[in-house]
């Protein structure tokens, strides 16, 4: 049986695969990426690499052709997400492909953060396709908090403008293992994971990080209209401002919370303790 992950030159994607290549043969792992020049790390890894590309369905209807179980990772250009992944599922149910695992975002189905919509799309179309699924909605990356790591360092305050809303970030390495595991087919089976760690607030979050550091930065909350004006003074574009407003919108909002042990479960284990 042929197992495949997508665009496995990204971060999450290749340590899937390297935790995939724990659980399965190598001859049985593909993967797809849609620069060949940037497959040099897969080639070390001696697994098969087609060239497949989101925006060109007959690229992916060529690379998923023969393969059982394909881990969909969705992809990074937020620009024209929703046709990229149309395009994926189309080939997935071209190619034949027995079952799919998608990694869509917390709550996905009812979901109003700024991210979710394709994400919905995704799931709908996977849904509707009649392929075996399953969706891994991954929670908050920890690696995506450079700037409260950056302030503990140096031991600076850290702004945060999400007043008592919590996320549930977990390390990208334990998100990529819980994938491997569920593409490999060695967890019990379920429709959705809602993946992801304990719930935190910023100030509980900052708190774990600096565990037993003597000096503790100081926690300022702000408003979001305030932090705008900051990153608009820093000379970020408008729609980048945009962005990361929404998403701190979002964590006020609640919709990064999302208790569950999900994560736990997949993984067999405790979560990765959250450090720098
Ligand atoms: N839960 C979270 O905290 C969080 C945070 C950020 C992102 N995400 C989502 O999770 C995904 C994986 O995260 P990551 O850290 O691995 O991101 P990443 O390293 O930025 O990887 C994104 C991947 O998307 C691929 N991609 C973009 N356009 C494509 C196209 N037209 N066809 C095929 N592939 C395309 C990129 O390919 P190239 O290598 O060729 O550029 C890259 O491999 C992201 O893509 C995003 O959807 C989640």
């Amino acid at each position: 049986m042929k197992y495949l992950v997508t665009s496995a030159t990204g971060d999450l994607a290749f340590q899937s695969v390297q935790f995939l290549l724990t659980l399965v043969n190598k001859n049985d792992v593909v993967v797809t990426v849609r620069d060949l020049e940037k497959a040099e790390k897969l080639k070390v890894l001696g697994v098969e690499i087609r060239q497949a590309d989101y925006l060109d369905e007959s690229s992916l209807v060529e690379a998923f052709t023969g393969v059982s179980r394909v881990l969909f990772i969705s992809s990074g250009d937020l620009s024209s997400r929703a046709r990229q992944h149309r395009n994926v599922v189309n080939a997935l149910i071209s190619a034949n492909v027995q079952f799919v695992a998608y990694t869509s975002a917390p709550k996905a189905d009812q979901s109003t953060a700024i991210v979710a919509p394709d994400h919905k799309l995704t799931e709908e179309l996977i849904m509707a396709s009649g392929l075996n699924y399953a969706f891994l909605r991954n929670n908050w990356y920890l690696e995506n908090e450079g700037m409260l790591f950056d302030a503990i360092e140096q031991k600076q305050p850290f702004v945060y403008v999400t007043g008592s809303g919590r996320a549930g970030w977990a390390k990208k390495s334990d998100y990529a293992e819980a994938a491997a595991r569920i593409l490999a087919g060695v967890v019990p089976s379920k429709l959705i994971y809602e993946l992801g760690g304990q719930p935190l607030t910023y100030p509980e979050l900052a708190d774990i990080l600096q565990g037993n550091r003597e000096e503790k930065i100081a926690l300022i909350p702000e408003s979001a209209e305030e932090y705008a004006e900051q990153l608009k003074s820093a000379g970020l574009p408008e729609e980048v401002i945009g962005f990361i407003i929404g998403i701190q919108k979002d964590i006020k909002n609640g919709q990064l919370d999302v208790p569950s042990d999900d994560l736990e479960v997949v993984l067999g284990r405790p979560l990765t303790e959250l450090t720098i």
